[in-house]
């Protein structure tokens, strides 16, 4: 059974504050963000539009490097926390969903030189529509960057379910099918000493409880995460 996007914003909104202590235990966003920013070159001219920004760990890194940075979750209670946390002059936030965003925005056609999604597609509604609603909002040249990691693999595009291959073929298939070109593609191997617990992943589906839970794992023990990375650069 699929959740809706409300019953997903609901349990967002649940879990914001164990997720906000969690990312401040263990900045797996933000490690991300800084492996990802590294790959995109250059940022000082850069309007940036950061799509399910959670709690801000991805929305810092971003104003660290672009000029403007807008930063978009349906999670009221999330965009709290990340307010709270994130306060710079560089930076504007929308309590929105990321599609009904893209539509808003498209009036103002072509306004962001990067769009970044770090651990997000997966949880999209429909991502071969976000990826048009976005290559509509970014300036010829920008690039868009997504992210997921291998505890979720294959990614779930159903959207291409009709068609064989592995999530990264799928997704650089969407891709070239909504306005991108693939332009790189790479992975980050990382070590994590601290977990989000079970309760975390059975917060967001659908079973009670409504915790996150930072697991320390015990003495010199870490899990190894491979996130898999994908730019798509704007035709
Ligand atoms: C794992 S967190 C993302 C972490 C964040 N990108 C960072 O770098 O710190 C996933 C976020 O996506 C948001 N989200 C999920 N679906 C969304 C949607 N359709 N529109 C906007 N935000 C969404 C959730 O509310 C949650 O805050």
């Amino acid at each position: 059974m699929t959740q809706s996007n409300d019953s997903r914003k609901r349990r967002w909104n649940l879990v914001a504050e164990g997720f906000a202590a969690f990312c401040e235990r263990w900045p797996r966003y933000r490690i991300l963000a800084e492996h990802g920013i590294a790959r995109l070159g250059d940022l000082t001219d850069s309007k940036i539009l950061d799509i399910g920004c959670g709690v801000g760990d991805s929305t810092r890194v971003l104003a660290e490097h672009g000029k403007d940075v807008v930063a978009v979750d349906f999670s009221p209670k999330c965009i709290e926390y990340a307010k709270a946390r994130i306060q710079r002059a560089n930076v504007a936030f929308e309590v929105e969903d990321a599609g009904v965003f893209l539509k808003r925005c498209s009036a103002q056609f072509q306004q962001f030189d990067v769009i970044f999604c770090n651990a997000v597609i997966w949880q999209l509604e429909n991502i071969e529509e976000f990826l048009k609603l976005a290559a509509n909002v970014t300036a010829p040249g920008g690039r868009l960057l997504v992210n997921w990691c291998d505890k979720l693999t294959p990614l779930p595009l159903d959207f291409l379910a009709d068609r064989r291959g592995s999530s990264v073929d799928k997704l650089e298939l969407a891709l070239d099918n909504c306005g991108w070109v693939v332009s790189d593609i790479f992975e980050v191997e990382l070590k994590e000493q601290i977990e989000t617990s079970s309760e975390f992943i059975s917060a967001l589906g659908l079973r009670r409880p409504s915790t996150v839970v930072a697991r320390q794992l015990s003495g010199g023990e870490y899990l190894v995460r491979t996130w898999t990375f994908v730019v798509g650069t704007k035709c």
